[in-house]
């Protein structure tokens, strides 16, 4: 497979890698190199020809709340807690309601394929039904995605709530069914956060990931009142990082998604830098609710894989670039703030924290070097740029991210395959 157009991606973070008007080459969905010239032995060879165009990597949104995507833009006069009990555990609660999950499920997948999120982290519900139905329409969408049923077993409203046992054996039961079915598609151990998992719960989920090898998500070190009634709940514990690495949900045995971490002590980032933890910067989410402001450059100095992802929906926006700019621009707030300018992040940063650190929980997706998967967006920047002419392709690219939108999308490639609308 051959495309030719301009193409930019971040293979450090610290820059941008740019070939102009060239030929980017796959095959069997892997690619193979960047060529101004096609090599000799692919001459003749069908060119996709994008001339003008940009061609980028797609995106991974690592940490998002697929039941919650019919709340986006709801409730955020509340912080955390509030926000939690009055709008997001009632909203969730419905998908209880088979009809009304593949309905919502259906329309998030279509919104992840035209945002360009090829690649996602998601949170279900707590329903093992519904659960089911999503990995199924992720395996049907050609889409890629971590899927998780939540666990939660106390401390949530009362209709909605599990026991622990029940819990534990649905989310066996989903890991089995699923064990090796898709390459795209998969299971992971999903602690709402330790506030709604009991420490049995949360010991038993950590031998699940233990025993089947199966990645985490949860959240961590939000907001302040969620911090204080963690701590309460578990006073043995050192801080809140422990709670969840004594119970073997932090990266030792595999990978674990952070959301947040905000509210770090020095021992917690030692410990999130240390073991294979990916923390997630939710900008939108963090300004909505109230939050706080993540030190992403502190994590990002010590080597954490930082991502940024939409948290919908504590955060309102699905498409990345939204939160990219955000995250920049906050990152730029709290340099000002904390008479700090080390802190600020740079846009090729921001980028790189949405594709290419997010796509390494996945395998090779996120940039366009060899040996990648040919996961990839064509963007026509014609109708957002008047003087475009003069601009370089950088300039276009960076144009793209904060006034650009979905609709600049045209494909979408997945292992140099492209990819139609889902449903
Ligand atoms: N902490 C526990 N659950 C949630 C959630 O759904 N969203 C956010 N932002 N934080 C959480
Ligand atoms: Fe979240």
């Amino acid at each position: 497979m051959i495309i030719r157009g301009d193409i930019i991606f971040t293979e450090r973070k610290e820059e941008y890698t740019v070939y102009e008007d060239s030929h980017l080459i796959a095959e069997e969905g892997i690619i193979k190199g960047i060529y101004k010239n096609i090599p000799e032995e692919h001459r003749g060879e069908e060119v996709i020809d994008r001339r003008g165009k940009l061609i980028v990597p797609s995106f991974t949104d690592i940490h998002l709340h697929a039941p919650q995507y019919l709340n986006r833009g709801l409730g955020t006069d509340k912080e955390l807690m509030e926000w939690l009990k009055i709008y997001t555990f009632p909203e969730e609660e419905k998908f209880r309601n088979m009809e009304y999950a593949e309905k919502v499920w259906k329309k998030v997948i279509n919104d992840l394929w035209e945002c360009g999120s090829l690649h996602s982290a998601v949170f279900s519900s707590i329903h093992e039904k519904a659960t089911e139905k999503l990995i199924e329409l992720f395996m049907v969408s050609g889409l890629s995605a971590y899927v998780g049923k939540v666990n939660m077993d106390r401390n949530t409203n009362e209709s909605y709530f599990e026991e622990v046992e029940e819990g534990i054996a649905a989310t066996e039961r989903i890991i089995r069914k699923y064990e090796g079915k898709s390459e795209l598609v998969r299971t992971i151990i999903t602690p709402r956060f330790a506030i709604t998992c009991s420490e049995d719960s949360l010991k038993r989920q950590g031998e699940l990931s233990d025993q089947y090898r199966i990645p985490v998500q949860s959240h961590l070190n939000e907001n302040f009142k969620e911090i204080e009634f963690t701590m309460s709940l578990f006073p043995e514990y050192e801080n809140y990082s422990d709670i969840y690495n004594k119970n073997n949900l932090f990266g030792k045995n595999a990978a674990s998604i952070m959301a947040h971490c905000i509210y770090n002590s020095e021992e917690e980032v030692e410990l999130i830098s240390k073991n294979n933890v990916y923390p997630v910067y939710c900008p939108e989410s963090n300004a909505n609710l109230m939050s706080g402001i993540m030190d992403a450059r502190q994590l990002l100095n010590l080597g954490a894989p930082v991502c940024i992802a939409s948290d919908i929906s504590g955060g309102h926006s699905l498409f990345l670039p939204r939160q990219i700019v955000l995250g920049i621009q906050m990152s730029k707030m709290k340099a000002r703030f904390e008479n700090d300018f080390s802190k600020v992040i740079k846009n090729s940063e921001g980028y790189y924290m949405a594709t290419k650190n997010p796509g390494s929980f996945f395998g090779k997706t996120g940039s366009l070097e060899i040996g990648y998967e040919a996961n990839f967006l064509v963007v026509d920047v014609s109708d957002i740029i008047m003087d475009i002419e003069k601009r370089s392709i950088t300039e276009k690219f960076e144009k793209w991210l904060y006034i650009g939108s979905e609709k600049n999308i045209q494909e979408r490639y997945m292992k140099g395959r492209k990819l139609e609308k889902p449903f």
